[in-house]
């Protein structure tokens, strides 16, 4: 496992997400008041971009866009059908204003 810087904290909007590519692996980063989180991007119902969906700030999830499942941010737990597979989560930090999260294949 190591860490990668995958870009700017910047680039991640203040209470939502934005999907990186690392090592050529869509992992979604969200900003949830100020605490970071990583998961896959991909939703494992249907192939939809999870930084793309809505943030559900009370209960630290995300909506997929698609069909509307809700994953964990924590954890990447599936909460929701119709997806039923988690998702992976990512340790994700800043260090100044550049991003990290810690990868392995
Ligand atoms: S693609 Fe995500 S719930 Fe269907």
């Amino acid at each position: 496992m190591s860490a990668i810087q995958i870009g700017m904290l910047a680039e991640v909007p203040e209470e939502g997400g934005k999907a990186f590519t690392v090592e050529g692996h869509a992992i979604a980063v969200f900003r949830v008041e100020g605490e970071l989180f990583a998961i896959d991007d991909t939703c494992t119902h249907d192939d939809a971009s999870l930084s793309a969906g809505e943030l559900d700030p009370d209960m630290l999830c995300v909506e997929c866009p698609h069909h509307g499942a809700l994953f964990s941010l924590r954890t990447g737990e599936a909460r929701t059908l119709p997806a039923y597979k988690p998702v992976k989560t990512y340790r994700v930090y800043a260090e100044g204003d550049a991003l990290f999260v810690e990868y392995s294949t």
